[in-house]
């Protein structure tokens, strides 16, 4: 019986363990089932890392931005939003358009901080983002700094994006975040904006790293 837990995994109850068979975690189904609800919802909630207020607010007064792309009611930049509880069945997957282009007046921005995992839908978020920017609206994204991914390479250095890499690391907002609190992000972060009309052909060269006379913020342009 050694290794088999004394105590339950979901409160202090001591566990009786059989002795033979499958070793208990828990002491009672209804721990048990309090566990898994509480893992449902971990996963539920890792695709929100709500934009801090600071970031909110500077995005919105730098681009003239109509639409955020994923979001939900609560999270959404702007009032017009692509979301999973979108009262219209039709807004609730940004990933059944092609692109957003046409979901924003022309000479306005769409705002994309995506949902970061699975990898393979986080590339899919930013797929979009290109070709609405080659399809004439302005992406303005909120994303891990994450350069040693392919996404990172295929969707934003590739795209021929804009960078500016954040100073530090965000404290980001959300239902997993604790009540009135942020939660630290483990990584570095940084807005990358693809500009309308931009043109993967764009990118024949290396990279240049540009650093604005302010000296604050980084930009890489290809
Ligand atoms: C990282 S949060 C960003 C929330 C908010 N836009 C912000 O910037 O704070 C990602 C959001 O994408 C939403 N989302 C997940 N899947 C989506 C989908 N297929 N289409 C649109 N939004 C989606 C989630 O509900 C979540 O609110």
């Amino acid at each position: 019986m050694t290794g088999r837990r004394k105590v339950c995994a979901a409160c202090p109850e001591s566990i009786e363990q059989p002795s033979t068979g499958r070793p208990r975690l828990y002491c009672s189904d209804a721990c048990r089932q309090r566990a898994q609800a509480a893992r449902n919802r971990r996963r539920r909630f890792r695709s929100e890392w709500w934009t801090p207020p600071q970031v909110r607010a500077r995005m919105l007064d730098e681009w003239p931005i109509s639409l955020d792309a994923a979001a939900c009611a609560p999270s959404a930049l702007v009032p017009t939003y692509l979301g999973p509880d979108h009262p219209d069945p039709g807004r609730r997957d940004a990933l059944a358009f092609a692109h957003w282009a046409d979901l924003a007046p022309g000479g306005t921005a769409v705002w994309l901080n995506p949902p970061y995992t699975p990898a393979a839908t986080l590339s899919q978020f930013l797929s979009r983002a290109v070709v609405t920017a080659h399809a004439g609206r302005t992406v303005v994204g909120l994303l891990p700094a994450s350069t040693g991914t392919a996404w990172w390479w295929e969707h934003v250095i590739d795209a021929g994006a804009q960078i500016e890499f954040l100073r530090g690391r965000l404290s980001f907002g959300g239902p997993h975040a604790g009540a009135g609190r942020g939660t630290t992000a483990p990584w570095g972060s940084a807005i990358v904006v693809w500009k309308a009309s931009h043109r993967r052909s764009h990118n024949t060269g290396r990279p240049r790293a540009l650093i604005d006379p302010s000296g604050q913020r980084r930009y890489l342009h290809v």
